[in-house]
């Protein structure tokens, strides 16, 4: 029996859903080649910050002059973050150069959160070939007096802005710490975003106990943060027209299984090809051709949405009236 592994994202036609995320994968051509060569169907490249286009035009310097209570302190961060992504003229080369290099479709990766001449950038990764791009926005609202109301709607805003400055199709990647997720959602979809990616990770600062310093530290994610964007891809599958797309512990075939069955077009791995490196990919894709096979699934069209909650025989699994039955279902040990 051959299996159809197809899938549809943003318009595009995926070969499989297993596509590589941003990382710092991406901001090699070789490895983009590598990622592409071990069966990634589609590569979202590293961001773009909205900070870096800010450096570059003067903007950042007088909006922290401005704004942060320590500038110099403040302006300290970014050098760092200019190591880590290309500065916008090489970025756009580079997305140039990936498109020459293979054949999957590769998404442009714009981080940021104000409206403002730095989203013209969406433009030039669409004139650069981009075949869509992944709206990154990374919001800490610390400011006393912001409220969840100016915070969203700085989202659609920015939606709306990119959507409208761009024939590409735009995907919204975005954290789950929103009071009412799913009106968000509908909201999203209402300022014209054709995906959303659940989630982002926020990277949380720790304490270095010995030198009392807050000290940057990122966790390579595993299968069980896959459980939030599950929860959140069936609660919206098929209630919004956006695409869903997974990004956030995705590891194992099994966990690729289980985001097209909650609703997901395309599931996206970046820790696990951190920690294993790009050829677990080609693992990843046997062990969910060999799934398959062994549960008499034809096609990933098939599995699709299998487990929303439009589908499943109690959709209360997924919502407070759960609670309880979690609760309860915890044994002591002796
Ligand atoms: C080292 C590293 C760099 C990353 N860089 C970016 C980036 O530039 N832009 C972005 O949107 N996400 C970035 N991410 C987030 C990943 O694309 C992904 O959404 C996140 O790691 C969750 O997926 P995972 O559980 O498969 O790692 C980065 C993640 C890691 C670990």
């Amino acid at each position: 029996m051959s299996i159809d592994l197809t899938t549809g994202y943003l318009g595009l036609k995926l070969r499989t859903p297993l596509a590589a995320s941003s990382s710092p994968y991406c901001k090699d051509i070789a490895n983009v080649l590598r990622l592409e060569d071990a069966g990634a169907s589609a590569i979202v490249l590293h961001s773009l910050c909205e900070e870096q286009i800010q450096v570059e035009s003067g903007e950042l310097d007088r909006y922290l002059t401005e704004t942060a209570e320590s500038h110099g302190e403040a302006m300290s961060y970014f050098p760092e973050m200019m190591s880590y992504n290309l500065g916008p003229e090489p970025y756009l080369n580079h997305l140039r150069k990936a498109k020459e290099s293979v054949d999957v479709p590769v998404i442009g990766s714009l981080n940021g959160v104000s409206t403002g001449g730095w989203i013209r950038y969406a433009q030039m990764m669409e004139q650069a070939g981009a075949d869509a791009i992944e709206l990154n926005i990374y919001y800490m609202p610390t400011d006393l007096e912001m409220t969840g109301v100016k915070v969203e709607e700085m989202y659609f805003d920015l939606v709306s802005h990119v959507k409208a400055s761009v024939r590409i199709p735009v995907a919204v990647k975005l954290g789950p710490f929103f009071t009412s997720f799913a009106h968000l959602a509908t909201r999203l979809d209402a300022a014209g975003a054709d995906g959303i990616v659940l989630f982002n990770r926020f990277y949380q600062p720790d304490f270095d106990l010995e030198s009392l310093e807050v000290v940057p530290n990122l966790v390579l994610s595993d299968s069980h943060e896959l459980r939030l964007r599950l929860h959140w891809t069936a609660l919206l599958y098929n209630r919004i027209r956006p695409d869903l797309a997974i990004t956030g512990g995705v590891h194992t075939a099994e966990d690729v299984v289980k985001g097209v069955m909650a609703g997901a077009r395309s599931t996206m791995m970046t820790s696990a090809l951190l920690r294993h490196g790009i050829k677990y990919l080609e693992k990843v894709e046997e062990d969910l051709i060999e799934w398959m096979e062994e549960h008499e699934y034809e096609s990933i069209r098939q599995m699709r949405g299998s487990m929303s909650s439009q589908s499943v025989a109690e959709p209360a699994a997924f919502e407070r009236a759960n609670y309880m039955k979690v609760l309860s279902s915890y044994s002591l040990k002796a």
